[in-house]
């Protein structure tokens, strides 16, 4: 019994026997001060008032008492945390813990980046997609133009924009300002500057572009937009498409990802043509940036 008991409290073996003295002399003390109590307030013995003198010292007098006597005992430490139990259940203490506040939800979403100088029809696509997916955030749009159509999307969107200029994207990539928002996924859709090494080092495998045309043909510098629709008529293509490709070094030139294809037809104008393009790309970017998530990339 007196093992379980030491084990209860978590008291040594010195301290359960100063406990238990300290129990039977506040027993004995505050029997005795319940008697002596109507005594001393010379009530009528057994009357009502009688009564409640001995029960007031009974019930309240011993939590003093007890307190008076574990402190002789050297053990108020014990009997406070005790009465403190005691008046908790009675409501006469309020409980001190400290309140918490509720754990913020960890944010571990993906956060990616969208690099446009254009429209943005791609850009806009993409964020529609993510638009109820929590674990993929598009957390900045990054422009080199300030009257591009991509920056109204931004705004109503309520992502942040970066508005770069080329002597510093050259010579920084903005690294510091891209990793400062969490990004660690930049997708080109319709970004026409080269991507500086100082970027590609500090994002390696980690920038996606896609081209409006089937790499390795129709791309490089100056092929974007009706150039790219105008060059594949001119060749006599019978098909066009889209790649999805990783960005190194060069121009429209890194591992490709994806292609899908699309008919040329006699009739095609570069419009026409840039039409089914992007049609493609706007089913397919948005799904493909979700594998390359999904697989880890
Ligand atoms: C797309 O055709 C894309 O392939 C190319 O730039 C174009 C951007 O179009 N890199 P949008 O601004 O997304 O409408």
């Amino acid at each position: 019994m007196f093992q379980k008991l030491k084990k209860h409290w978590n008291v040594t073996g010195k301290q359960l026997v100063l406990i238990l003295c300290t129990f039977a002399v506040t027993g004995t003390l505050t029997a005795w001060l319940s008697k002596k109590a109507a005594e001393w307030l010379v009530l009528d013995k057994y009357g009502a008032a009688w009564w409640l003198s001995k029960v007031l010292v009974l019930i309240f007098g011993y939590q003093v008492i007890i307190l008076v006597v574990g402190f002789i005992f050297g053990m108020f430490p014990f009997f406070w945390k005790y009465e403190k139990k005691i008046l908790k259940r009675m409501r006469l203490l309020k409980d001190t813990k400290p309140v918490l506040p509720a754990a913020e939800p960890v944010d571990t979403a993906r956060r990616i980046a969208i690099f446009a100088s254009g429209t943005g029809s791609n850009a806009q696509k993409i964020i529609d997609h993510f638009r109820e997916n929590s674990f993929v955030k598009v957390v900045l749009v990054v422009c080199n133009n300030p009257h591009a159509g991509v920056l109204n999307i931004a705004a109503r969107e309520g992502i942040p924009v970066l508005l770069i200029e080329k002597k510093k994207f050259n010579e920084t990539g903005y690294v510091k300002e891209i990793k400062k928002t969490g990004a660690d996924l930049l997708i080109l859709a319709g970004f026409l500057w080269k991507v500086p090494p100082v970027l590609i080092r500090n994002f390696p495998h980690h920038i996606i572009n896609i081209h409006p045309a089937l790499l390795p043909g129709f791309g490089g510098k100056g092929m974007y937009g009706n150039a790219v629709h105008t060059a594949v008529i001119k060749a006599g293509k019978k098909e066009s498409g889209i790649t999805i490709h990783y960005v190194d070094e060069e121009y429209d030139h890194g591992a490709v990802i994806f292609q899908a294809t699309c008919a040329v037809d006699k009739e095609d104008t570069p419009e026409s043509l840039a039409e089914k393009v992007h049609a493609l790309e706007h089913h397919y970017f948005p799904l493909k940036i979700e594998e390359i998530i999904k697989a880890g990339g």
